[in-house]
């Protein structure tokens, strides 16, 4: 067995769905469970519900449900949220188990035992949304009385409870905090935690008597447990505390503790108070990582403003997702979830940079090297440089993943993606084959060697699109079976086996018209030699790949009254492109037409249908008209 790694993300309060805020935390946990099972870990990932409380006893009432039966619709919509955005989850813990329930009341019974708790009057200030108490100085900072991040009320809270002795293990834990700068992280965050237990523990009160939705207090069954203790305490029940402790001794103590910031304060004062009061190890390190805003405010439930993820997956397909959330804020600080961010991204760094990469190293290969992967011919400067920067991005991830710089751990793997399509103009290998220049065979192995590695890399963070790169490669074995290590080595393709076809990965997304006027017919075009046309130059234009294609099937896009789909034979493959001319062609009228083609245009999908290039037509008044070729030219004829 490989060396262990425990890793969790808080539970969930099952009072409702989850937001792409809560997905931000699993997602990363994810990653990084990914990560570590790939160097060889033994790796145990945790998530669950949070399912006892005032606010789910609320919510079910409102419901017209039992507590349970409203819990079990909920977790069921959680779990299956996790399977859309492929979580690789370990263990699933609810607070509803019968084991978790017996843990809890073990703790609490022990913790009583050792006189660390015990019975008061308590008067105070709770929020139902945090599920926290606040003292009347908090309480009264609070404008208007009302929770800063959950917009409600607090209310008055007046019982006979139960009080744990936090203030009894102060001078321990700060001396522990202070001795290990790594157990909170980030640093802003561990100075906030010593300053506040510096400025003096307050006793927890730690039971409830007015509602009845929790687990009971072993020795006083009109109380139950209050929320947060029973909640901290699935850590430990989930790794079968105290009952296995064969299996608990191998898993803890915890290796990280991912949150967000907001519960810091219950992860690195409560909760290791607990452990020590049990004479347990404190676990290794909690994370606690910022907000995803949306509008400026965090997002929640509570306050309404809400993004689904499996909305997001639907529309955006789960990579995107994926990569977005992972990459669009700085692991640590909070971040303004916006949807033009999440389309930007996916256009600029997967659709352009890292989709057109592959699709222009296994086109390339396809068509000048018969679909075979070309030997690598003689070495410059260049490639050399190339070949090192391929190399080393193995162990630039590995650093940033180590440091839990999640983002910063895709940003080299998209600087690599970056590099290497400035390799490819930089090298221009058309012309190195052109001028039967054996460099030709250097560059174009580097390229696929280099995308064989950007796809080993993205694995902890990407689940469909390694395989996809590995499969355009013409890998035969999956990318998912092959050691993380291979992403350190050189010379894993081999030449001479055959290229898979060009594949887009991650197609454009097109926020408005897809089409230019002429194709899509959507939009008015100027008539020439009025208005202002900015002039162009030559090698401007050339940059523009025409082609004559001829046309050898047309159909209707269902659902769209303007678009055909084609299916373009360019000589030396078939492309289906979407065009808006269906007020002015039958399809079976196109059939059998040579058209003009821009085929270096970046895919897009446009109503669903993914179209790959654009056919040029003239447009005027209500009249459009495909323009063709005069006369036979071969399909795959440059247009010049
Ligand atoms: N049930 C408690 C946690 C108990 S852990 C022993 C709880 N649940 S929660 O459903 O409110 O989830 C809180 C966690 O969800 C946050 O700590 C964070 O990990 C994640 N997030 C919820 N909204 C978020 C954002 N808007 N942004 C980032 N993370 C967010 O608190």
């Amino acid at each position: 067995m490989g060396q262990k790694y425990y890793i969790t993300t808080p539970i969930y309060y099952a009072s409702g769905d989850l937001h792409i805020g809560h997905s931000y935390t699993t997602l990363a946990a994810d990653a990084l469970a990914r990560y570590k099972r790939m160097k060889g870990y033994d790796v145990y990932f945790l998530t669950g519900t949070d399912e006892h409380g005032l606010k789910v006893q609320r919510k079910a009432e409102k419901a017209g449900k039992t507590p349970k039966e409203f819990v079990d619709g909920i977790v069921a919509r959680i779990k299956e949220l996790w399977r859309t955005l492929d979580i690789s989850y370990d263990g699933f813990i609810r607070t509803t188990d019968d084991h978790h329930r017996k843990t809890v009341q073990h703790i609490f019974q022990t913790l009583y035992e050792k006189q660390d708790i015990y019975k008061a009057a308590y008067e105070s200030w709770y929020c139902v949304g945090c599920e926290s108490f606040y003292t009347e100085t908090q309480a009264r900072s609070f404008p208007g009385m009302i929770c800063p991040d959950h917009g409600i009320p607090l209310e008055r809270v007046k019982e006979e409870s139960y009080f744990f002795r936090l203030s009894k293990y102060q001078d321990k834990l700060l001396a522990h905090i202070e001795a290990n700068p790594e157990f909170i992280q980030p640093q802003s965050r561990r100075n906030e935690v010593i300053q506040f237990i510096k400025g003096g523990l307050e006793d927890l009160c730690i039971s409830r008597t007015s509602f009845t939705w929790g687990i009971p207090v072993p020795f006083d069954p009109e109380s139950v447990v209050y929320v947060w203790i029973d909640a901290l305490s699935n850590y430990i029940s989930a790794i079968g505390y105290p009952d296995d402790l064969e299996r608990f001794n191998r898993w803890w103590p915890c290796d990280l503790h991912l949150i967000g910031k907001e519960i810091l304060r219950f992860h690195a004062i409560v909760w290791p108070i607990i452990l020590m009061a049990l004479d347990l190890p404190l676990p290794k390190q909690v994370f606690a990582h910022g907000w995803l805003n949306l509008g400026g405010k965090k997002m929640s439930k509570t306050m309404g403003n809400v993004v689904d993820p499996a909305v997001l997956v639907s529309k955006y397909g789960l990579d995107a997702v994926r990569y977005f959330v992972l990459r669009e804020v700085p692991f640590g600080a909070d971040g303004d979830y916006t949807e033009e961010s999440l389309v930007a991204r996916i256009n600029a760094d997967l659709a352009n940079d890292l989709g057109n990469l592959l699709y222009r190293t296994v086109s390339m290969i396809k068509r000048l090297s018969h679909g075979k992967i070309p030997s690598p011919g003689p070495e410059n400067e260049i490639d050399k440089r190339f070949k090192q920067a391929c190399l080393g991005a193995l162990g630039r991830v590995e650093e940033q993943m180590d440091a839990l710089h999640i983002d910063g751990a895709l940003e080299e793997i998209m600087a690599l993606v970056a590099r290497a399509n400035k390799y490819i103009d930089e090298t221009a290998p058309w012309a190195l084959h052109k001028n039967g220049d054996p460099r030709y065979g250097t560059v174009a192995y580097y390229l696929c060697e280099c995308l064989r590695i950007v796809a080993e890399l993205l694995r902890p963070f990407m689940v469909l699109a390694p395989e996809k790169i590995g499969e355009s490669l013409g890998m035969t074995e999956t990318i998912g079976g092959r050691p993380w290590d291979d992403a350190g080595r050189w010379g894993v393709m081999i030449p001479g086996q055959d290229i898979g076809e060009p594949r887009v990965i991650f197609p454009r997304v097109e926020t408005e018209a897809p089409q230019a006027p002429a194709a899509g017919g959507e939009k008015e075009s100027q008539p020439a030699g009025q208005g202002s046309t900015r002039e162009i130059t030559i090698e401007q234009f050339r940059e523009m790949d025409l082609r004559v294609g001829k046309v050898i099937a047309a159909e209707r896009v269902e659902g769209a009254t303007k678009l055909l789909k084609l299916q373009v034979d360019l000589g030396t493959e078939v492309r289906q492109v979407v065009a808006g001319i269906a007020q002015h062609y039958a399809p079976e009228e196109l059939v059998g037409k040579r058209v003009i083609v821009v085929v270096n245009l970046a895919p897009a999908q446009i109503k669903g249908v993914l179209s790959r290039g654009m056919v040029l037509a003239a447009s005027s008044g209500d009249t459009l008209r495909v323009v063709t070729v005069d006369g036979e030219i071969a399909p795959g004829s440059k247009v010049k």
